[in-house]
């Protein structure tokens, strides 16, 4: 049987398929030039001094490490919880030189020489910080384990709006005020599967020193 004659067209359309693995290949070559990924022992380490509830901690870190490894792993402070461990659950809050954020979703060598709270340095057994308080007066938990980042979001939310800082529901951005909506939205974040939300807005009421406003539901 004859074969096919090499028509212009198919030339084409065999040169093109070359062209357009050409890059393909390229990029596997490069790859294969690159250094590989070094195992986690050949990693160099990298110094972290922070100061983590008023105690100043030098540590030598896998620059890889995240803020909450570190608080958990490395200091033993496990009042910080891991729930989802990218973002979404916010039961990994701590403070950082005053704001809020969630601890797995960042480096522990970023905070090089930043000041941490965490639940621990709130307050402690003897002598609870007033939200932690005002967390057992209101049933603000049921199982517990979203509690320490509702307290510290809970903490930093009532010093930004004291602040001032505006939310995406504040009515009136010269006057940051306290509201249910207000409350609901900036701690949105930190979800809680106990649904103990009533009674955390409850709590923030009581030490912001407002009951809950006519009409709106705690
Ligand atoms: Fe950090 Fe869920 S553990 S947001
Ligand atoms: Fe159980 Fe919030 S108290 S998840």
């Amino acid at each position: 049987m004859q074969s096919d004659p090499l028509t212009r067209r198919r030339l084409l359309q065999g040169s093109g398929a070359l062209a357009a693995a050409a890059p393909i290949m390229a990029s596997a070559q490069s790859a294969a030039a690159a250094p590989r990924p070094q195992p986690h022992g050949g990693h160099a380490m990298m110094p972290v001094e922070l100061t983590v509830n008023d105690r100043e901690v030098h540590l030598q870190l896998d620059p890889r490490t995240s803020l909450l490894d570190m608080l958990r792993e490395h200091l033993h402070l496990t009042g910080t919880k891991k729930g989802c461990d990218h973002g979404q659950c916010g039961a990994c809050t701590v403070i950082v030189d005053g704001r809020r954020i969630n601890s797995c979703l960042t480096l522990a060598v970023m905070h090089d020489g930043q000041k941490i709270t965490t639940i621990e340095g709130l307050g402690t057994p003897d002598q609870l910080h007033p939200m932690q308080k005002a967390f057992i007066l209101h049933d603000g938990y049921q199982c517990g384990y979203c509690t320490p980042g509702q307290i510290c979001s809970a903490v930093a939310v009532l010093d930004e709006i004291e602040a001032g800082i505006p939310s995406h529901v504040t009515d009136d951005l010269d006057d940051v005020a306290i509201s249910d909506t207000e409350l609901r939205e900036r701690m949105s974040g930190n979800i809680c599967r106990c649904a103990a939300y009533p009674n955390i807005i409850a709590a923030m009421r009581d030490v912001s020193g407002q009951s809950g406003a006519k009409g709106e539901k705690a």
